[in-house]
């Protein structure tokens, strides 16, 4: 095992050196506290790792991602969404016996309680879809009690399949309400992703057609977004799951972590950006200058990203995958072209390049949501059921090794002891 040496004052503190299998090196400072009374500080885990794990390679350097192994753009071009959940949250890629199973099991499973709608119906028309579904999904606890604390592998296996099932019907149900459409089951012996979009598709008038086009296109988008290591939205599932709540209400919290504009919100915020910079006469230079601007709040939504300091691999594939559905529908969107020549902008200028800013995952997602007639407050919606798989299986990992509670520390820097004083000499 390597060390490093840490020195401060007359102590001189060795420590053990992780290197992960793609030669990642870590510092192992889980006896710091007892051997040197110290703690470390890293706002927003900038430096900091909270775990090892097998799911999700991340090389943000060189724009790498590989789930349990397959590059994303393998896996995007080749396998469908059901082939990646089972792969992110066991390890391998199912054999064809395998997946008919796990689409039979789902299948059974693909029946909410009547109660639920009655849920939905209580809230507004207007109410937020992540909001709801976040909501929803911390309800099906009641409906599903057996699911809520699981422990050994085929309890496990069968509350995953509960979501599964059970989360993409939320989904539709959340788009249909907002739209006053009857909410609609499928079947899910017709494929995974055919069923999601006839779900949220089907309209009560007329027989409904399967666009393979459509398919396709959420078929991909729900991969490139089913897992992305340690982010805000699955560290929270983790977090929350090692207190050992339930796995529903872990991944509700996980739906509410990614409601954030800074993290899954942001593709909703790029679409009302690109609009908004569209109502205003395409002047991208004045919207390239507010992001630059310290004393305006504005950032260049779908720009940046915590780990990739280079294009996010996931964008290039999106940004080709928004042109192809745009053509393979007919439609000439403008606001494709002015995402495109806001990144040729960003591209130019030293600001961008000096902080090594360029699009992310959500800068033209949003652009193929729209082609698909999903709308804007829908987008982290999907977002978040294509991230269900990597939620459950950081959950899975964290409770099978049983990592302890998480619990970060501080540095305290308020107030010294003093008196109390009683209201009437205040
Ligand atoms: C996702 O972690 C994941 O993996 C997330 C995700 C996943 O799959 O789970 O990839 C999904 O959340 C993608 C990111 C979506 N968010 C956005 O597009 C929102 C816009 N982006 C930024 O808010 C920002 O880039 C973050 C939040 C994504 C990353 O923030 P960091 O790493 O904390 O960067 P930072 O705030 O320290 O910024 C460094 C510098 C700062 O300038 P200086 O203080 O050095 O002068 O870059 C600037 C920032 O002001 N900056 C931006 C910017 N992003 C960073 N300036 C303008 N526009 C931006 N978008």
């Amino acid at each position: 095992m390597k060390k490093a040496k840490l020195t401060f004052e007359d102590k001189v503190i060795d420590l053990d050196v992780i290197t992960g299998s793609e030669n990642e090196i870590g510092i192992d400072i889980s006896k710091l506290k007892i051997k040197s009374g110290m703690i470390t500080l890293d706002p927003g885990f900038k430096n900091t790792g909270s775990c090892e794990s097998k799911v999700t390679f991340l090389d943000g350097e060189n724009g790498i991602l590989r789930y349990r192994g397959y590059s994303i753009e393998d896996l995007a071009n080749n396998a469908d969404f059901l082939e990646v959940s089972y792969l992110l949250i066991y390890g391998e890629l199912p054999t064809k016996k395998k997946y008919r199973q796990l689409l039979s099991d789902i299948q059974e499973r693909s029946v909410l309680d009547e109660d639920v709608k009655k849920i939905l119906e209580t809230f507004p028309r207007s109410a937020h879809p992540m909001g709801m579904l976040s909501c929803l999904t911390s309800s099906l606890v009641a409906f599903d009690p057996s699911s809520v604390d699981v422990n050994d592998e085929e309890e496990m296996y069968d509350a995953f399949l509960n979501l599964l099932a059970k989360i993409p019907i939320l989904v539709a149900w959340v788009f249909r309400r907002r739209r006053g459409l009857p909410l609609e089951y499928g079947d899910f012996g017709q494929g995974y992703v055919e069923n999601v979009t006839k779900m949220m598709f089907k309209m009560p008038n007329k027989k409904y057609v399967e666009n393979k086009v459509v398919v396709n296109a959420i078929n991909k988008l729900l991969i490139l977004h089913a897992d992305h290591e340690q982010n805000c939205s699955t560290s929270t599932v983790r977090i929350v799951g090692s207190s050992q709540a339930g796995l529903f209400a872990s991944i509700s919290s996980g739906i509410s972590a990614l409601w954030g504009r800074l993290h899954g919100g942001a593709n909703q915020a790029v679409l009302e950006m690109l609009e908004a910079i569209q109502n205003n006469g395409s002047n991208i230079s004045e919207y390239i200058k507010k992001a630059k601007d310290k004393n305006d709040s504005f950032r260049l939504m779908g720009f940046g990203h915590r780990v990739y300091k280079n294009f996010d691999p996931r964008a290039k594939i999106i940004k080709k995958a928004a042109h192809d559905v745009l053509y393979d529908l007919g439609i000439d969107d403008p606001i494709l072209e002015i995402a495109k020549n806001l990144e040729i902008e960003a591209s130019k200028d030293q600001y961008f390049i000096d902080r090594k800013l360029y699009p992310n995952v959500d800068f033209y997602s949003g652009i193929i949501y729209k082609a698909l007639k999903i709308p804007n407050e829908m987008f982290t919606v999907m977002f978040a059921l294509g991230r269900l798989p990597g939620w459950i299986a950081h959950w899975r990992e964290m409770r099978t090794k049983k990592e302890p509670i998480g619990r970060p520390r501080q540095i305290y820097t308020g107030e010294k002891l003093r008196e109390f004083i009683s209201i009437d000499k205040r």
